[in-house]
């Protein structure tokens, strides 16, 4: 009985023990809450506040006496996520523990707060559905961050949707992590696709193995941090690839559907040679007159002499059927036609090189360059030109005989060389006072050929030199100059030949122009003469 009693009272005073050592827990947890910042809460089953934390009043600004009795839906703010607020309604509805709900709160003074909450359902011993008790806090800032994370991205994805280039992303292992919308339609027509996680090699590879082969060159020089290389699409479009490291050893890929550039390309080139073209048969024509004449001169006396070589053959054949019987000096013709028979081989050679010299002028070049005399070609162009010069100047060449053949288009660079003897034999003509004298040199410099053409005229104006070479600029009156042949020339040789054409001038004493063109054309590193 007695140990009955000591036990009953023990176990009391266990049981006060363990009532103070509780409370003294729950004392402890109840400072742990009201020291953060994030706070803790209690509901009712209709959701309403029935305790919070003082913690909330630190981080929303609204005192806990201002939360108690209500819900936290009285405070919901119109921009609360609709989504997130359905899902926890859900959750409650359900009696479901919830986790991580962000909605916005809204503080009597109007501030909008960002309020992250997770909470359990509270039940009765027997089970009957009590209310909530959770967590909250702030989170603000955070959303804030993440909004501008958001927008930024949004911004970021708007404009790169927006090129019209297609564009994509790959990690420092080379695999894909996102592009825009062209960059898919592009790999789509090239027959790849473009999904996450694939090889940039992968996305590449439809497009053939010279393509693959032209990026691991662009890429294999040593440090590239770009690489850029071209492509065809089935289709025919022709596609510009450019690949760029990024910080942190990603790729960032442009391709560019350069379909229309190339067209325009092509056009303008094929306009530049019919410009050249046009501008060849310009010259012929204003040759034609000059070359007609060249011709009527020998043939005038060739014909003269024909004519008297065939009354003397008259005469002479008279003279060897009856001696003596005849009145002409036999003594004067046989000393006279040997004459008049050179006289016109002479002349039938000088027709014969004309001739010659028209059809090799104008005969169109071969699509390739071919090595070709130089000093043939000049002389070519002097005697199709000849009628241009020889009433105001003499020419006199200085050939170089170590001069190799030349790769090159002749029949181009013939047509240089007549812009620049016609301009010379014109500036000479506009000095007035006396004869001139053009000067055609040529020499071997190293690894280039080259031509100089000097004259003794007007020279060009200090102000000039920078604009001759541009397209229409003359200082001749109509008729005589459209201001093109420096331009044809310069795109002849510069961007044909890989050349150059430089002009030195001393206003009133004369101009030089000198052609350089490089004798291995593929190894040549074109580079301007002075100027
Ligand atoms: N040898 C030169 N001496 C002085 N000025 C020159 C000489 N060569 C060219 N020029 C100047 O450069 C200008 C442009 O020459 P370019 O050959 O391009 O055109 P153009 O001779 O006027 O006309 P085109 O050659 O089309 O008939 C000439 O109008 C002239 O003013
Ligand atoms: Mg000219």
């Amino acid at each position: 009985m007695e140990t009955a009693t000591a036990t009953a009272i023990a176990s009391q005073r266990d049981y006060k023990e363990e009532g103070r050592s509780r409370f003294a827990t729950l004392r402890r947890i109840e400072a742990i809450l009201e020291s953060s910042n994030d706070w803790a809460w209690e509901t009712d089953a209709q959701f309403r506040f029935t305790w919070v934390s003082s913690g909330v009043a630190r981080s929303t600004g609204l005192r806990p006496e201002e939360l108690i009795g209500r819900s936290r839906f009285d405070f919901a703010a119109e921009s609360t996520d609709r989504d997130r607020l359905s899902d926890l309604l859900a959750d409650l509805d359900q009696r479901n523990p919830f986790d991580g709900f962000v909605y916005r709160l809204r503080r009597p003074d109007g501030v909008i707060r960002h309020v992250e909450i997770g909470g359990v359902p509270i039940l009765a011993l027997d089970g009957t559905f009590q209310g909530y008790a959770g967590f909250g806090k702030d989170v603000t800032e955070r959303e804030k961050a993440e909004q501008r994370v958001q927008i930024a991205q949004r911004r970021m994805t708007d404009a790169v949707e927006s090129l019209s280039e297609g564009f994509a992303l790959f990690d420092p292992t080379g695999r894909f992590v996102m592009s825009n919308r062209a960059f898919v339609a592009l790999a789509q027509s090239a027959g790849a696709k473009a999904g996450f996680g694939r090889r940039i090699e992968e996305i590449v590879a439809p497009f053939g193995a010279s393509v693959l082969a032209a990026r691991m060159r662009a890429w294999e020089v040593p440090d590239a941090r770009a690489a850029a290389y071209e492509a065809a699409l089935p289709d025919g479009r022709a596609l510009t690839i450019a690949e760029r490291r990024t910080g942190e050893g990603g790729i960032v890929v442009i391709w560019t559907d350069v379909t229309d550039i190339r067209k325009a390309e092509r056009a303008r080139a094929s306009l530049e040679t019919e410009l050249r073209q046009s501008q060849k048969l310009d010259a012929l024509g204003t040759l034609a007159g000059g070359i007609a004449h060249e011709i009527n001169t020998p043939t005038q006396y060739v014909g003269d002499n024909v004519r008297f070589l065939k009354t003397a053959f008259a005469d002479l054949s008279a003279a060897v059927r009856a001696p003596g019987t005849g009145s002409s000096d036999v003594e004067f013709l046989l000393s006279e036609v040997p004459l008049a028979i050179d006289q016109s081989l002479d002349g039938v050679e000088r027709i014969r090189q004309i001739v010659a010299a028209v059809k090799e002028f104008s005969y169109p070049d071969a699509k390739e360059k071919s090595p070709a005399d130089l000093h043939a070609a000049i002389n070519t162009t002097l005697t199709v030109s000849r009628n241009q010069w020889k009433y105001v100047a003499d020419v006199e060449t200085r050939f170089a005989p170590d001069l190799p053949p030349v790769p090159c288009h002749v029949g181009e660079i013939n047509q240089v060389v007549l812009n620049l003897v016609v301009n010379a034999a014109h500036a000479i003509e506009a000095k007035g006072d006396e004869r001139g004298l053009i000067t055609i040199s040529t020499r071997k410099d190293g690894d280039w050929a080259e031509i100089t053409v000097s004259d003794t005229g007007t020279g060009v104006a200090a102000e000039n030199t920078g604009r001759v070479f541009d397209p229409f600029f003359t200082t001749k009156p109509p008729g005589k100059g459209t201001g093109q042949g420096l331009s044809i020339s310069r795109t002849i040789v510069v961007k044909k030949h890989g050349g150059s054409l430089g002009l030195r001038s001393e206003p009133g004493r004369g101009a030089e122009f000198t052609i350089r063109l490089p004798l291995n054309p593929a190894s040549a590193q074109p580079k301007e003469t002075a100027t």
